[in-house]
């Protein structure tokens, strides 16, 4: 006899307790969890522990008898998505994509539906969100729509999964997991319960069919799965669409995949008609950039393995501030504030009467210790109203010291570079022979690099200091 039972699980880590508290306990997130009704089962233990004759087909097997390599991976029909799948879709994967509302998921899954179902392969868009005249009008812009393109506007299970028998695609699409509800299960659509028992049945039914299966997932501002963590482990590929709202440029990593690495990088434009690819994406981060102008230095930045160069800017004003303003767009804070007494203690660069503002352009987000030196150089650059050399670039890690090291794959960012057209790079004392045109300017010390970078006799700087507070002055 099975009985009812209400419990309360974290949507964030989807521990369950039987009381409800206003914190985790498991992972401290507040006010994140959710009444459900759960089935009392026996307990495992009073089962028999007798074991169960196993059919030939479900024995144990030696595993060199495996075929080493599976099923290939199949083309998603675009070339960004490939590279970050490690050449595409393995028949009977299931691949979760996360990105924030807005970003582009269901236009990036809808033009691999059309690429693949262009060959003739039978695609089912699932859209459990927007109406079939929505999608419709969306796919309009996006090219020649194949006749093998089903689409299902639905969100009950049952009825999806009868969907999937009904159309046998290769490839199935769901927009998105969070709005698919099983009637069975006794908890609103969206819950931790439904999305994780909805996730588990597709992905049975998509390995059975050997269907490669795509689920969409909405990400909460702080770049979590919105409730369930759970899904991460239940399938093969988690991908995480990316990029700031108000730049055209989108980002997509691997943060899991079984089939192959996870360093790789997707970069695509939004644009009037869909996502398209960015090889060569030192067009759009450094197309506008202004040379001559003091702040502005460009860093090789690696996003996994694929080297970006991106532009610093620095922008420096006294402050009428008691607290002056630090702000760090697309740059990690703290490491802002690190770098700020690193140059004021290490190169006697004061700044704390002025407000600072430091931005990584075109939308990216630099977080690597790599750009400390440029990011250094920039407020140099800012602070003394001086700007660097048009063909510069910098890379490198500041310690507390005041010193320079040197980051992973350097050569690699060189090499990038100086396919770019730059011709010079500040760069920590340990860093070997540059690329061929590239000169290197090798620097101990970040105060040395600012003197290289600036060049000599560089007096005071040009902000005011008037406006420090003699209590904030350390002896
Ligand atoms: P969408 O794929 O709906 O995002 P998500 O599924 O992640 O919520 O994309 C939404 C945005 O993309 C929307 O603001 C409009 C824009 N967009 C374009 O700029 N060009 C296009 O061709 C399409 C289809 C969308
Ligand atoms: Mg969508």
């Amino acid at each position: 006899m099975t009985r009812l039972r209400t419990v309360y699980r974290c949507t964030g880590c989807a521990t369950v307790v039987p009381k409800w508290v206003g914190r985790c306990a498991s992972c401290g997130e507040w006010n994140a969890l959710v009444e459900e009704v759960e089935e009392v089962t026996p307990r495992a233990a009073a089962r028999s522990a007798t074991p169960m004759a196993l059919p030939e087909a479900a024995r144990p097997v030696p595993i060199t008898t495996l075929d080493p390599l599976g099923a290939p991976p199949r083309s998603t029909g675009i070339a960004e998505l490939d590279r970050v799948l490690g050449g595409g879709l393995v028949p009977g994967s299931v691949t979760l994509v996360g990105g924030e509302p807005g970003i582009g998921k269901s236009t990036l899954l809808l033009q691999s539906l059309i690429a693949m179902a262009a060959t003739g392969s039978v695609c089912l868009l699932v859209s459990a969100e927007e109406s079939a005249a929505q999608v419709r009008a969306r796919a309009r812009r996006l090219g020649i729509l194949p006749a093998s393109l089903l689409l299902h506007s639905e969100t009950a299970l049952p009825h999806i999964l009868a969907g999937i028998e009904a159309a046998a695609p290769s490839m199935c699409v769901i927009d998105s997991i969070q709005s698919v509800f099983d009637p069975e299960v006794a908890s609103s659509a969206g819950s931790v319960l439904q999305v994780r028992e909805c996730a588990a049945a597709l992905t049975r039914v998509a390995k059975q069919r050997e269907m490669a299966c795509m689920l969409v997932g909405h990400v909460t501002k702080d770049g979590a799965l919105a409730g369930p963590r759970v899904l991460e482990h239940l399938v093969d590929t988690v991908l995480a669409f990316e990029g700031e709202r108000h730049h055209s440029l989108r980002l997509l990593r691997a943060a899991k995949h079984r089939f192959g690495p996870t360093g790789e990088l997707g970069l695509f434009e939004m644009s009037d008609a869909g996502l398209i690819g960015v090889d060569d994406p030192a067009g759009l981060l450094l197309g506008d950039r202004r040379t001559g102008v003091p702040g502005s230095v460009v860093v090789p930045a690696m996003e996994g393995r694929r080297p970006l160069l991106v532009e610093v800017q620095a922008l420096i004003s006294s402050s009428t501030l008691s607290m002056p303003r630090r702000s760090a767009q697309g740059l990690d804070g703290g490491r802002l504030s690190l770098l700020l007494a690193v140059l004021d203690r290490r190169v006697g660069l004061r700044l704390r009467g002025a407000d600072v503002y430091v931005s990584a352009v075109g939308g990216v987000r630099v977080a690597e210790p790599a750009s400390d030196l440029a990011v250094a150089l920039a407020l140099a650059s800012a602070a003394h109203d001086r700007a660097l050399p048009p063909d510069l670039v910098a890379c490198g890690e500041v310690g507390l010291g005041g010193e320079l090291r040197q980051v992973h794959q350097t050569q690699r960012r060189l090499a990038e570079a100086a396919r770019l057209g730059f011709g010079r790079a500040v760069v920590p004392l340990s860093v070997p022979d540059g690329p061929p045109g590239m000169g290197l300017l090798r620097a101990p010390t970040l105060a040395k690099a600012v003197r290289l970078a600036l060049g000599g006799d560089l007096g005071a700087p040009a902000i005011e200091q008037d406006r420090v507070s003699p209590s904030a002055v350390l002896p």
